[in-house]
């Protein structure tokens, strides 16, 4: 069994540095090495105790009795004092659903799986269908575009925008108030724009207070109607707090990371031109290669939870109160779970064993609405592109941030249409 002092000697737990441009540009060797040498270790620098086998990481996900959710989303689990002035003019603690446990958790989840039931997302189709090809109408005859800038970000941003319920106009704002709220949580970033951030968080707070007190006066058919609290005569058994976190927490889940799987998975494409032309050949592949897209390309890397009594995981002893971060990044490329785990493959028998939307009780709530945002937009993606590439004159810049995976600028270039 080994120490937190052994851990902490480990060379891997030494390297270990998320937010260093080697592990943000290619992590992947070094979560093998975590796998082969340290599959649970301790990093000083971060006070984190990191998971990396996909059956540790499972059997975290699956007993919420022994690791917590509290603290889910944050990197570090105290903001500086700073920062935490500004949280204080609002809501400090976080007490959305991801962050929760049982009971409340249960409690939440209920609203949540109504709102967000597989019938309710799949009468969104037509809807979803008639934004990609908005967003495709405005650059399909330039022959090239900026993937994630143009149409990855819109598509979900737009999608999520109207599932609330609230003006497309605002999308914009609201992008950023999400990228202040996810640098926050990352709490990596230099102080001044952590303080900066938490003034777009608490910015965030005050349009969702606004939004659910006017759903309060005049109910709509949308997402935000059905959070208005019990208390202020709404049907949600939700707090006020819980109601406007978990808006927040929708509004920067709905788009950051389904805009990752669709920036993740074109760059996994072009890099596999044979892969590329088998799926544009048959579409009916497209549901596995998405789960294959996931895997590979995981656009969350890790959650954290935390240690409620003194336990073990892979023969270490992690201590009660500790913080612990399971990558899953690295357990979809576990070789115990995958065979030839590094290689892309769209037909892969079991790419759906992933752990990319997570497992257990908190198993993405938002994972239908992912997959059929992923489906139409490479199904409209190859279908009005033909000849995709990547392009030589802008490079491909990757985001710097702790727990998400993906792209920022994707630049890509196709063969546009001959005007007639
Ligand atoms: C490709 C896109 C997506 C990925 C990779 C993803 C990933 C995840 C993961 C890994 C979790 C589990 C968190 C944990 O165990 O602590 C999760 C939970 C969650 N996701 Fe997603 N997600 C995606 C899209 C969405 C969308 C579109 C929405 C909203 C419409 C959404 C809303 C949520 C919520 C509310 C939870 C918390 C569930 C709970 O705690 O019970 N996600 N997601």
């Amino acid at each position: 069994m080994s120490t937190r002092a052994e851990s902490s000697q480990s060379d891997v737990a030494q390297y270990f540095n998320p937010m260093a441009p080697d592990q943000i540009e290619d992590p992947y060797p070094l979560y093998a090495r975590m796998r082969r040498e340290r599959p649970v270790f301790y990093s000083a620098p971060f006070d984190l105790w990191v998971v990396s086998r996909h059956a540790d990481i499972a059997e975290v996900e699956n007993d919420p009795s022994r690791f917590s959710s509290a603290g889910a989303l944050d990197a570090r689990s105290e903001p500086h004092p700073e920062v935490l002035q500004v949280l204080e003019q609002g809501y400090v603690r976080f007490v959305s659903m991801v962050q929760s446990d049982p009971p409340d958790h249960t409690r939440m989840r209920a609203v949540f799986g109504k709102a967000l039931s597989a019938q309710r997302i799949a009468a969104m189709e037509p809807e979803i269908r008639a934004t990609a090809d908005m967003l495709l109408d405005r650059i399909v005859r330039d022959g090239k575009a900026d993937l994630i800038q143009q149409f990855a970000y819109a598509l979900p941003g737009l999608i999520i925008c109207d599932l609330l319920g609230v003006p497309r106009s605002d999308m914009e704002q609201l992008k950023r108030w999400s990228d202040d709220k996810t640098l926050l949580m990352s709490a990596t970033a230099p102080l001044e724009h952590q303080v900066e951030a938490a003034h777009g968080f608490i910015a965030m707070q005050r349009y969702f207070i606004e939004q659910l007190e006017e759903r309060r006066k005049h109910p709509r058919e949308d997402l935000l109607t059905l959070l208005v609290p019990q208390s202020m005569g709404g049907t949600a058994p939700l707090s006020h707090q819980e109601a406007v976190c978990n808006a927040m927490d929708l509004m920067a889940a709905g788009h950051e990371t389904t805009m990752g799987l669709i920036g993740n998975g074109m760059w996994l494409l072009l890099q596999a031109p044979e892969q590329l032309r088998a799926l544009r050949e048959d579409l009916e592949l497209l549901p596995n290669a998405l789960d294959e897209m996931l895997r590979m390309e995981s656009p969350i890397r890790g959650f954290f939870r935390t240690v409620i009594s003194q336990t073990q995981l892979g023969g270490v002893q992690l201590p009660k109160g500790s913080r612990v971060f399971i990558v899953y990044a690295s357990g979809n490329r576990d070789e115990e779970r995958f065979s030839e785990p590094e290689r892309f493959d769209i037909r892969r028998a079991d790419a759906r064993k992933h752990l990319a939307f997570g497992k257990g009780i908190h198993f993405c709530v938002g994972a239908p609405l992912a997959k059929l945002e992923g489906r139409i937009a490479f199904e409209h993606l190859l279908r009005r592109l033909p000849n995709l590439r990547l392009r030589t004159d802008a490079a491909a810049v990757r985001r710097p941030y702790f727990m998400l995976r993906g792209f920022e600028h994707l630049p890509i270039a196709w063969d546009p249409p001959v005007p007639v």
